[in-house]
């Protein structure tokens, strides 16, 4: 039983580099649509447990909310790391500039400090994704020189789809978000992403719950006297992998958030990257949603 502390305490957590002298913090609160989003919780994030990143997409729907709860939190908008994502519907040179600028208005900000192409795939009719792709990122790449980015990246990239950005030489993507938890572990991915200079984040860290009640994990939670979530959340970081669980409950938060006090021994790390069975629970092809 994890319990809730009573005043404001510092999350001491550490950064990771990106290829542009930003740092991004290593743990960050993930937010979502279908229930994914409390107002309550994201306050608590903020001003009980010194969270100070957050994931959001335009997709979630939750971006105005977002912005009221951060301004609401007093939390100074330079102390705080905000992503969020550019939904393929908006793909396309003028298109996303415009999501750009309609996310920081919704979020309330002058500017982002990540901006994340969220799929590969366009499915634009009549032109190609790739040819779709290369013109998002010239736009990207021109909101990051503006400053209305402060980093960009993509999300869902697999390899080619890398090399393909490469191939352009134009900017190399800051991040490139991935499904990551202990029954999905692209390390192939994750290797050339080190190799290339761009940061690897891990989402669904926690295999949205699913991981919670495998016996191996409850066996080191066990060990550790830490929580099956804790576990999870500190192999990923252990990994170097940035992680941003979400949850809508504030005591979760918090308990999420008590990761840096211990450490997972080699052997128990091993342990876990042995689950791996190529799980994925999220499908790269969906019905393109414009809005
Ligand atoms: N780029 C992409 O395509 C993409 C795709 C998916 C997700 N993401 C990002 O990654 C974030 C995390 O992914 P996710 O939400 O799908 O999965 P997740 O973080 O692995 O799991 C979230 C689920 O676990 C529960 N949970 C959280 N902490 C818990 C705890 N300590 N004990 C028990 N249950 C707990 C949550 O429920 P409660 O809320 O009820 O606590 C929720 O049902 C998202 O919020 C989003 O920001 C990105």
């Amino acid at each position: 039983m994890v319990t809730k502390p009573t005043s404001c305490t510092a999350l001491s957590c550490p950064a990771v580099p990106l290829h542009n002298g930003l740092n991004i913090p290593i743990l960050g609160l993930g937010t979502s649509h279908y229930g994914g989003y409390s107002h309550e919780a994201v306050l608590y994030a903020l001003q009980e447990c010194g969270i100070r990143h957050i994931d959001t997409a335009k997709r979630y729907g939750c971006e105005e909310a977002l912005g009221k709860a951060v301004t609401e939190s007093g939390v100074q908008r330079e102390e705080l790391w905000i992503t969020t994502k550019l939904w393929p519907g908006d793909y396309g040179y003028q298109s996303t500039k415009q999501a750009c600028r309609d996310s920081c208005a919704r979020l309330g900000v002058d500017y982002l400090d990540l901006y994340l192409m969220h799929w590969p795939d366009s499915m634009v009719p009549g032109r190609s994704s790739q040819e779709v792709r290369l013109e998002t990122w010239r736009a990207l790449e021109e909101l990051y020189d503006e400053g209305l980015c402060r980093a960009i990246g993509v999300s869902n990239f697999l390899i080619p789809h890398l090399n393909e950005l490469k191939d352009c030489g134009g900017i190399v993507p800051h991040v490139n978000q991935v499904e990551f938890h202990p029954f999905q572990q692209p390390m192939k991915l994750v290797e050339h992403c080190r190799k290339e200079n761009i940061v690897f984040e891990g989402y669904c860290p926690l295999a949205k719950g699913q991981a919670l009640t495998h016996p191996h994990i409850l066996e080191l939670a066990k060990k550790y006297g830490r929580s099956a979530s804790q576990i999870c959340i500190r192999w990923s970081i252990q990994n170097g992998v940035v992680t941003i669980p979400k949850s809508t409950k504030p005591d979760r938060i918090y308990e999420n958030c008590q990761v840096f006090g211990f450490t997972l021994t080699s052997e128990d790390m091993a342990y876990i990257s042995d689950l791996h069975t190529n799980q994925k629970l999220i499908h790269l092809t969906f019905p393109i949603w414009k809005g």
